[in-house]
């Protein structure tokens, strides 16, 4: 422990992804023996009574009631960004500049514009920064990457993913925040799209072309409070306003190594909780991952002697999958709350080597390109290429 340094986080936000990330940056130490280890040093909300009872019960030493405040305290080496997305530019921008380093909840932004001033703040600063896609961290995701780069698969073919979920189909559920476009920027396309995006990428390389369709199935909703954890609220008004935003998303890919993609988001999907799903199959053999049972990686190796050929599943809890050594002995399995340590654990890995963590701004970037391509095609009803998005 001598040999370690602190670095001082200050969390804007605190609800949902506030626990994730508070909870992920008090574990660091206790599962990980990185030479940067994270203090719980400040948050920020706007309602003192709301920011300081957080403060107390997620552990955090003190509390600010304007983010602005928390990039002017020079006791704060890093900004931890867990707000809605139309706040995610300023707040890391204004971070960057005075030198913090950033984490970033996803999508990275409000809109990719936005994205990439974020992307060049950061560089033009020399901060470490990363985008908070914590599904790619879980030890059988980050082993099918490795069996993928291995090249187990061969040439890969397919690549389709899934989010589903069925939280929103009550059309009395009330407008938050995720149903407004000029807070959220999209609905289940970059809440949950952006998701699948990031595995894609992650697992079978760059996109290059797309073409998609998106629906929002009910249209006015009663105004309401803010949702629980628990994916719940209720309308407080019986006044209504319009959902702006998508219910459902799909779309289908191509990659530039000439793999195809299809993708589907919804909310709108009965039965389906964090139906949070891929499979890639390759010229040598296939992948199946399930977030609902996320410590399972299901394959198929085509060179599996004839008879005994099927998918078989590997429970990714042993010390050759990544990560998964640091907690507990093979089939003691882990979940959510883990994949969010592993990526905080990359971020203070790359604050110790001074080497940029993933996935960063340049990937929050990119990953944004993807879906404004999408939309783009929604509204024009053609292909449309990632490059002439990206470049624009
Ligand atoms: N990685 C994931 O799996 C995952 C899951 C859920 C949400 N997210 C992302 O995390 C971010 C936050 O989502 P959430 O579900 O935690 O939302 P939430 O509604 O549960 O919490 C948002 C928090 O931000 C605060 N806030 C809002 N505006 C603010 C402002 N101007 N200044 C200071 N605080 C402000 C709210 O008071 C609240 O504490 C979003 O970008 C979302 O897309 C990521």
């Amino acid at each position: 422990m001598g040999k370690t340094k602190k670095v001082r986080v200050g969390m804007v936000g605190y609800k949902f992804m506030g626990k994730a990330h508070s909870h992920a940056l008090r574990d660091v130490p206790f599962y990980f023996d990185t030479e940067v280890v994270p203090v719980l040093q400040a948050i920020a909300g706007r309602d003192e009574p709301g920011v300081k009872a957080a403060a107390e019960k997620m552990g955090w030493a003190s509390y600010e009631t304007d983010w602005r405040r928390l990039i002017e305290r020079e006791d704060i080496d890093v900004i931890d960004i867990v707000t809605p997305n139309n706040t995610h530019a300023e707040i890391a921008i204004a971070a960057a500049e005075a030198g913090k380093h950033v984490i970033c909840e996803k999508p990275l932004a409000l809109t990719l514009e936005d994205s990439k001033r974020m992307l060049t703040a950061a560089e033009k600063s020399g901060i470490i920064h990363m985008v908070c896609h914590n599904y790619r961290f879980a030890p059988a995701v980050q082993f099918a990457k490795k069996l993928v780069e291995e090249g187990r698969l061969g040439k890969i073919f397919h690549f389709r993913a899934t989010f589903l979920q069925d939280w929103l189909m009550d059309p009395n559920f009330p407008l938050i925040w995720r149903l407004r476009k000029e807070v959220s920027g999209s609905g289940t396309h970059g809440d949950l799209g952006a998701h699948s995006i990031d595995l894609a990428r992650f697992l079978v390389g760059e996109f290059s072309e797309v073409v998609g369709m998106m629906e929002t199935f009910v249209k006015q909703r009663p105004l309401g409070t803010e949702m629980d954890i628990n994916l719940r609220s209720r309308a407080v008004s019986s006044e209504m306003g319009t959902v702006d935003v998508d219910d459902a998303s799909a779309f289908l890919a191509r990659f530039e190594n000439g793999a195809l993609g299809v993708f589907e988001v919804s909310r709108f999907c009965r039965g389906n909780r964090a139906g949070n799903r891929f499979e890639i199959n390759g010229e040598k053999g296939s992948i199946r991952w399930d977030m609902e049972n996320m410590n399972n990686l299901q394959v198929y190796f085509a060179d599996d002697e004839p008879g005994l050929q099927g998918f078989r599943t590997i429970n990714c809890t042993e010390v050759e999958h990544p990560f998964a050594g640091a907690y507990w002995p093979p089939a003691h399995i882990i979940g959510y709350e883990h994949t969010f340590i592993n990526l905080m654990v990359e971020m203070m890995n790359g604050i110790a080597k001074g080497r940029s963590p993933q996935p960063n701004f340049e990937d929050g970037v990119r990953n944004q390109a993807v879906l404004e391509a999408v939309e783009k095609s929604v509204q024009t009803g053609t292909w449309i290429k990632i490059a002439d998005v990206l470049n624009k």
